[in-house]
């Protein structure tokens, strides 16, 4: 790896490395609290950020490192890294600092994908670090988008490297920890755009109700209605054979039905996402369910992240609560609120996005999920 003699990598040149499972070793050199928060699954945590602060050297001396593999150190936003790069380079080891550090790292995405018993190519594009996770579906060179959280540029150039048209572009539900691509990416592609019926949207969509069908392809999605973590939440039926449940059902536990609610509210949503996980524990076992969010950093492995309708009722014990045990264990469990929530709505009421500094509101870890 020779960046022109730059003493830094971007994200992009990064996630490009992992993807192509080319050799890289990745110092992470934050302070622990933060490595725990959220990393990257690829990199090597080394506890030295006060000594490196402090201006200590020779802090590397003990460690070893392989021929020819560069290293890449990480910090938050991309400044302690660089002392740690330099003190390698004095070691005469090929470093670089990480541009931006996690800040930035929140934009770099991966992928996995299957095909089901028609064909349907099924593609997860994960944001690796955040782990929000949306999927683009293919039938016969006609796709569908769900959930586009990264860049418009993700996805049509992976629809135009296979020759794929977007016919639709959808949203779950109106996300609180992402700025929602969907309006853009419809925009940029001439497809069309759809969204939960509800009137909070400033901005024009084609509304979706219980049981809408899309047709592309061979294939053929059907909406649910499953509010709950939202009230306009829905979940997405392909070919009974994969469900897209957006943040109403996770592999390993279920949607947060509290943000922007009273504690009256919370309860009364959380009645809500206990009928509507009824209504989806009733399809067969055998159902492969893709959710929109998983709490940890997501690994270049190519692994999808889904389960069987059948183990993820064995696995989430709270699915076998009655619903008023549901109820009450679900607001007892409530994570965190995440960072910036609100304003992220607000953009996502708006469909745009005003110059907001995405990468500043969308930084961290997801906290959508109760398990
Ligand atoms: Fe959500």
């Amino acid at each position: 790896m020779n960046f022109k003699n730059a003493k830094t990598i971007k994200v992009a040149q990064l996630r490009t490395l992992l993807e192509n499972k080319e050799p890289v070793h990745i110092l992470d050199v934050r302070p622990k609290e933060e490595r725990e928060e959220w990393n990257i699954p690829e990199s090597e945590f080394v506890d030295i950020y006060s000594k490196l602060k402090a201006g200590e050297k020779k802090l590397f001396s003990n460690m070893n490192f392989h021929q020819n593999v560069p290293v890449v150190t990480l910090c938050a936003a991309g400044k302690t890294s660089m002392i740690a790069m330099e003190q390698l380079r004095e070691n005469g080891i090929e470093a670089y600092s990480l541009e931006g550090g996690m800040r930035e790292w929140t934009t770099a995405w991966n992928s996995a994908k299957t095909k089901d018993s028609l064909e349907t190519t099924v593609m997860q594009i994960r944001r690796t670090g955040k782990g929000c996770l949306s999927y683009l579906l293919e039938n016969n060179s006609e796709a569908i988008v769900i959930d586009a959280s990264l860049d418009t540029e993700v996805y049509t150039s992976i629809a135009k490297k296979n020759n794929w048209k977007i016919k639709y572009v959808v949203d779950t539900h109106i996300h609180a920890d992402h700025f929602s691509r969907g309006k853009q990416l419809a925009d940029a592609t001439n497809a069309i755009f759809l969204l939960p019926n509800q009137d909070l949207v400033n901005y024009k969509f084609q509304p979706i109700i219980d049981g809408t069908l899309l047709n592309f392809g061979k294939a053929t999605l059907k909406a649910i209605h499953t509010p709950g973590h939202t009230h306009e939440s829905y979940s997405y039926l392909v070919n009974n054979e994969s469900l897209f449940s957006g943040d109403t059902l996770f592999t390993g536990g279920v949607g947060r039905p509290d943000l922007k609610a009273t504690l009256d509210l919370a309860q009364q949503k959380a009645g809500l996402l206990y009928q509507s996980l009824q209504k989806l524990l009733a399809f067969e076992n055998s159902l492969t369910v893709y959710p929109g969010h998983i709490s940890n950093p997501v690994a270049f492995d190519e692994k999808l992240i889904c389960n069987t309708l059948g183990d993820i009722k064995k696995n989430v014990k709270i699915l076998e609560l009655n619903e008023n045990d549901f109820i009450n264990n679900l607001l007892k469990k409530i994570p965190e609120t995440p960072p910036n929530y609100e304003t992220i709505v607000k953009l996502n009421l708006k469909g745009r996005t005003d110059g907001a500094n995405l990468i500043d509101l969308e930084a961290g870890a997801n906290r959508c999920a109760i398990s």
